[in-house]
């Protein structure tokens, strides 16, 4: 047992909080999530509302416009074309990426060039206006898809292909990611396509202080660059206790491979001498039906309606385990429901996007909020360095 009172003694009163479960680091307007009715709002916008009456490129403006809501399409348009002009990169960052060796994960690779972007924007170190802080903001979400699709091309050893500036800013992802070296496509991109992707960056825009935000804000609140806290974000999110936990969910459903197999692996998941969990299980806030797996599930069966070609053995787990898992005493003693990743990777693999991509998507989606979360930091006349406590066990 450790002594408390002579510890105190020398260090003075702190709370013991693992994991800040119950530690509150900021204050920010930008979103709200309430765990136990199961609701997000970015900033005051349900994010049902959102996703049937907006695109991702209104929200990225609501997110790092301190809550700014186009009211005409002809200005959210002008936006999607500013962010598409501001797409490219400098050939020296492609270079860069093109050295990354085959097989590297595209989040190693992502990561390292989000890092890498700070050395071609070095005014961005000690910006002062509000106009500054747009334009890096704008920059490094116009450029993550384009990092993101070379990331993806680099890690099969494929040839580059640039954004096209007649498409918009989710099309002209998948065109990257799918188009053959000399710009020509297999299939043209669908508008069912576009707008299931859209749905899903922005159900991945912002999500109050959770691992990779906290840590974006850890390390901008120590005056760096703002791309390097955006890359130590993206190194954060990249677990598979975070963002990689879409990956993960299709890797299990692929192990758990047959409907009649999920009892046993449900029976797994509760043994506590079994380090096995289900994946896309599971919430440190929410202890009800994420929301924004209930809007994924619809997506899902809304492709499906539309014909989108689904895998239907891995549909068919999945919605078994949901069906499982939501009526029995393990799970619902402990709030367990499926979180935002347990049907984002069916519905991309339906949209033919490769596994290891699905975390550069969830990043994609992620850059505004981050980014948002960053402009309220510096935003604030003092700026507070992150600096915990520690209980000191040793000698
Ligand atoms: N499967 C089985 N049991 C689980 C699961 C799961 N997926 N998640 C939590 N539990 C159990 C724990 O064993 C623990 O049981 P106990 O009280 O008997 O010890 C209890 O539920 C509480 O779990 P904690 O790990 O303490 O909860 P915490 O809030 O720290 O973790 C987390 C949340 C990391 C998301 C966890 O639920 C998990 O590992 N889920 C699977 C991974 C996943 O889907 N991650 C994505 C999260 S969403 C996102 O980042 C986008």
């Amino acid at each position: 047992l450790v002594d408390f009172s002579k510890f105190y003694e020398t260090t003075g009163m702190f709370t013991f909080d693992p994991g800040y479960g119950s530690t509150a680091n900021c204050k920010s307007e930008i979103s709200f999530v309430d765990g136990k009715k199961g609701e997000l709002v970015y900033y005051g916008h349900p994010i049902e509302e959102l996703v049937e009456k907006y695109k991702f490129v209104d929200v990225i403006k609501l997110l790092i416009g301190n809550g700014y809501i186009f009211p005409t399409k002809e200005e959210s348009d002008q936006f999607e074309r500013e962010l598409v002009r501001r797409s490219y990169i400098h050939e020296g960052l492609r270079k860069i990426i093109d050295a990354f060796p085959d097989g590297a994960h595209p989040m190693a690779n992502l990561s390292s060039s989000v890092s890498a972007l700070s050395t071609f924007y070095y005014d961005h170190i000690d910006m002062e206006y509000e106009a500054e802080y747009q334009t890096m903001a704008r920059r490094i979400i116009a450029k993550t898809p384009t990092l993101a699709a070379f990331a993806y091309r680099s890690s099969v050893g494929s040839p580059f292909v640039y954004p096209d500036a007649d498409r918009g800013y989710v099309e002209n992802f998948l065109y990257m990611l799918r188009a053959y070296p000399h710009g020509k496509l297999k299939e043209e991109i669908s508008p069912i396509e576009v707008s299931a992707l859209d749905t899903i960056f922005m159900l991945h825009a912002d999500h109050g202080q959770n691992a990779s935000t906290a840590t974006v804000r850890n390390v901008a609140s120590t005056g760096v660059h703002p791309y390097a806290a955006l890359s130590a974000g993206l190194s954060a999110l990249w677990g598979k206790a975070h963002g990689g936990a879409n990956e993960s969910v299709m890797d299990q459903l692929e192990m758990i491979g047959d409907v009649k197999n999920v009892d046993r692996y449900i029976a797994k998941a509760k043994d506590k001498n079994d380090s096995f969990r289900l994946m896309g299980f599971g919430h440190r806030v929410y202890k009800s039906y994420d929301p924004r797996a209930r809007i994924l599930r619809k997506l899902k069966d809304d492709l499906d309606q539309k014909g989108v070609k689904m895998n239907q053995r891995l549909v068919e787990i999945a919605e078994k385990i949901e069906e499982v898992a939501t009526q029995d005493e393990y799970f619902l003693s402990r709030s367990l429901y499926p979180n935002v990743d347990f049907y984002s990777g069916i519905i991309l693999t339906a949209l033919k996007i490769p596994k290891s991509m699905f975390t550069p998507i969830f990043a994609i989606g992620r850059m505004p909020g981050w980014c948002g979360q960053v402009l309220e930091l510096l935003q604030e006349p003092n700026v507070k360095i992150t600096r915990p406590r520690q209980m000191y066990v040793g000698k």
